[in-house]
């Protein structure tokens, strides 16, 4: 069962079956599993499938912007809606985890249902569900861990069929559909990023300056992996955003800043992970960068828990 030309066309021919001559409306995010998703369903469909990629405002330095380049090369038809202010507002003093996830999870779906809407109705939701997703939000016989909010937020009132190609697939299975749907290697071998965003890696209250803060951290830590060769060899990186200021000094001033924690795990699933012996030059560099270009920032940390006992994002 390799997932190559075979399994496509079969998979092809059963959402051709499921869809019938209805329309399918897809939230794309960003991400691999939501892209490979939208691929294989517009082979099925054809111009019946409506993408729209709500920017929650929660997506890391300029993936907006690189994300849409790539949809169009990719010549997949999508909308941009900018909710951004809305999913902030929404998510006001919100700090406890559960309820950040269910509070975007349940406004996604709002949003999509309003985009379908505006394109007259849809019949079906397409999702890029892969299967650790469907286990780890307690549909799998496990208990909950995290409700992933392609799993675990759909309102129970939603009207729309749910489409969810890559439900029974691990990630590397979905690169490789991926492959042989001819979406760009570069793309398929970017790191996993969760649905809910920084949404989830911003712990505390979500405000647009400390995801700002987390944005530009981030982008300085990826871009040290790269230089130094690492990228492709590690399953995740990112930085995470503490609610916990601590006390430093410049020259001869007090500062009182922000915690930064950096992440980098090794997976074959998600399922388990262990973290990454990151050699000492490069988060020395990352460090020193982010103390100095993020001047909100005055302590870098590096988390060295496997998965488990931890997750591998926080929240
Ligand atoms: P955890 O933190 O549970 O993450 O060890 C396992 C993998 O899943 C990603 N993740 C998500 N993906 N929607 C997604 O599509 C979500 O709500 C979500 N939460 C976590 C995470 O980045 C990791 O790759």
């Amino acid at each position: 069962w390799t997932l190559g030309a075979e399994w496509v066309s079969r998979e092809i021919e059963k959402i051709r079956e499921k869809v019938k001559g209805g329309t399918v409306i897809c939230g794309l995010s960003g991400g691999v599993d939501s892209t490979v998703s939208a691929a294989i369903t517009q082979r099925a469909v054809g111009d019946r499938l409506y993408c729209v990629f709500v920017d929650h405002g929660m997506l890391r330095k300029d993936e907006g912007q690189r994300v849409m380049e790539t949809y169009r090369s990719l010549d997949l038809n999508v909308r941009y809606v900018d909710a951004g202010e809305r999913f902030l507002k929404a998510l006001e003093g919100v700090t406890e985890p559960e309820r950040k996830r269910k509070i975007i999870g349940e406004l996604f779906i709002r949003v999509f249902e309003e985009e379908a809407r505006r394109i007259g109705g849809s019949d079906w939701l397409l999702q890029g569900t892969i299967y650790p997703d469907v286990v780890e939000s307690g549909h799998g016989g496990g208990g909950v861990i995290k409700s992933h909010h392609n799993v675990g937020g759909l309102p129970k009132d939603m009207k729309m069929g749910l489409l969810e190609p890559l439900r029974d697939l691990f990630k590397d299975e979905v690169r490789r559909v991926g492959r042989t749907l001819g979406i760009a290697p570069h793309f398929l071998g970017r790191h996993p990023f969760p649905g809910p965003g920084l949404a989830v890696r911003c712990l505390g209250e979500l405000r647009k300056e400390r995801l700002d803060i987390l944005r530009d951290a981030d982008a300085i830590f990826i871009e040290e992996i790269r230089n130094f060769g690492l990228y492709d060899d590690i399953w995740q990186a990112f930085c995470v955003l503490l609610p916990v200021r601590s006390v430093g000094v410049v020259g001869d001033v007090r500062s009182y800043g922000e915690t930064i924690v950096l992440r980098a795990v090794s997976s074959l699933d998600a399922m388990t992970a262990e973290w990454v012996r990151l050699p000492y030059e490069l988060l020395d560099t990352v460090s020193r960068r982010i103390c100095n270009e993020v001047p909100q920032v005055n302590r870098v940390t590096l988390d060295v828990t496997s998965k488990p006992p931890a997750t591998i994002e926080w929240e």
